[in-house]
């Protein structure tokens, strides 16, 4: 039996596995909804980015997981212990990563609104680079830099207007998005020419990020050439030699069985040689490359587990198949109409005949997925939703005021709780 993601397996009692562990054991030792990652899996993706990088780039590079997909401190140690950085959006990754032992030299500090309170604690703890969206922010990041004496290491984003084939709403790198600094109006080398005019800005280098869920290499290759054409231009004109290439992160991955993405050897591989023939044309230095996966590191290694409270058939219209959990747990079909697989965890080795619409139980009409096949389905049984290892728990929230599920984390088949169960008293904690 094939699964969609290769943490998952059957045991001798044909009872669903993540990393070796049984599924319905841990579910029964934590309860549900549940979240549940297999480190090693994690591991495996990290090694397959860095191998890839390490084979495929001759000049310096990093691997930095972006921890928007899942930010906890035991995801940033495994990280950190497989010689990733830290791609931290917003103070609260900076922190989390810095909390957890990530060395802020291995950190980039991102968003496209930075606080005067983020900048500082940035500048502050000496991070690696911070990623600037746009004029405002060399402004304050300067301003802040001289308040502490120190100098900041900046890279701009800038907006290559490369449209990948991805959800509308994932795309961050054409023209017409909140995200960076555009190329082709001018404005990037504006925004160029400002941080080599401001003090406490050392510019680096330059960033971009075109989307996610990207399959092919193609759109990569593309937002080098017109990058590397930028840092062409940047040198010819003002004589500055940018060091570092960003190429952000946007592998995409396999979360149903028809998807088929090219794996990230290959991708990566394109990407690197795409770098490195723009230099040898250009007569450019080798940049020092950096790439910024997230999903791809977490996605397929995750899985949700809920128990299903109840099944309404409605006959000639669909069965509703409710679960413990929801758009609280994870809001990505809300959001995007994000598609996952399903199945039974006691069950997995049984054909999926049924076919069911899975309601979560917030007070809206709110729905996991449709149209899901799964093994026949009843009231008490758990149901896993597959691959939800990339933005679930890290979009996860309190609506109706429910408690967000453990994330567990399982290693050489033994369990670790990476992140507890939130309780009622922690979301009402907060109140005066
Ligand atoms: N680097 C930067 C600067 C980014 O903005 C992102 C994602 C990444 C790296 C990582 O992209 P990934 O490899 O995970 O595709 N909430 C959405 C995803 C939004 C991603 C935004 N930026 C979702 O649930 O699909």
């Amino acid at each position: 039996m094939e699964f969609v993601s290769d943490c998952l397996g059957l045991n001798e009692r044909d009872r669903l596995t993540i990393g070796g562990a049984d599924v319905a054991e841990l579910a029964r030792e934590f309860g549900t909804p549940l979240y549940l990652m297999d480190e090693d899996a994690v591991r495996r993706n990290c090694r397959a980015f860095t191998g890839a990088m390490s084979a495929s780039y001759p000049g310096k590079w990093a691997v930095a997981y972006a921890n928007k997909a899942l930010s906890c401190k035991h995801l940033v140690r495994v990280t950190r212990e497989e010689g990733l950085y830290a791609n931290a959006a917003g103070g609260g990754e900076v922190y989390t990563a810095l909390k957890a032992g990530m060395p802020p030299e291995k950190i980039i500090f991102h968003g496209n609104n930075k606080t005067g309170e983020e900048l500082r604690l940035a500048i502050g703890s000496g991070i690696l680079r911070i990623v600037a969206d746009g004029p405002e922010e060399l402004r304050n990041i300067s301003r802040i830099a001289a308040e502490t004496g120190r100098t900041a290491s900046v890279s701009i984003r800038l907006s290559p207007g490369i449209e990948a084939h991805t959800y509308e709403v994932l795309q961050t790198g054409k023209l017409d998005s909140k995200f960076g600094v555009p190329i082709e109006t001018g404005a990037a080398m504006e925004a160029v020419r400002l941080a080599l005019s401001l003090d406490g800005i050392d510019l680096y280098g330059v960033h971009c990020h075109i989307g996610s869920q990207i399959f092919e290499p193609e759109p990569f290759a593309m937002a080098v050439d017109v990058m590397a054409a930028f840092m062409v231009k940047v040198r010819d004109e003002l004589s500055h030699t940018l060091k570092e290439l960003n190429l952000g992160g946007g592998y995409g991955i396999r979360y149903t069985s028809d998807q088929r993405p090219r794996g990230i050897r290959e991708s990566v591989s394109a990407t690197a040689e795409a770098v490195r023939a723009a230099a040898e044309k250009h007569n450019f230095p080798l940049p020092e490359l950096v790439i910024e996966p997230g999903r791809g590191i977490v996605a397929g290694a995750g899985i949700t587990v809920y128990t299903v409270g109840g099944v309404k058939e409605i006959p000639g219209v669909r069965t509703y198949v409710s679960v413990d959990g929801g758009m609280t747990d994870n809001p990505r079909y809300v959001l995007y109409g994000a598609q996952y697989e399903i199945t039974l965890p006691e069950r997995a080795a049984e054909a999926k005949t049924q076919i069911v619409t899975l309601a979560g139980r917030c007070c809206e009409n709110e729905l996991l997925g449709k149209d899901m096949p799964v093994q026949p389905v009843r009231a008490g049984d758990l149901l896993a939703v597959l691959c939800t290892g990339a933005y679930n728990y890290s979009m996860a929230s309190n609506y109706n005021r429910v408690p967000r599920p453990p994330v567990v984390m399982v290693s050489g088949g033994k369990p670790f709780v990476a992140v507890r169960r939130e309780t009622w008293e922690d979301v009402a904690g907060l109140d005066n």
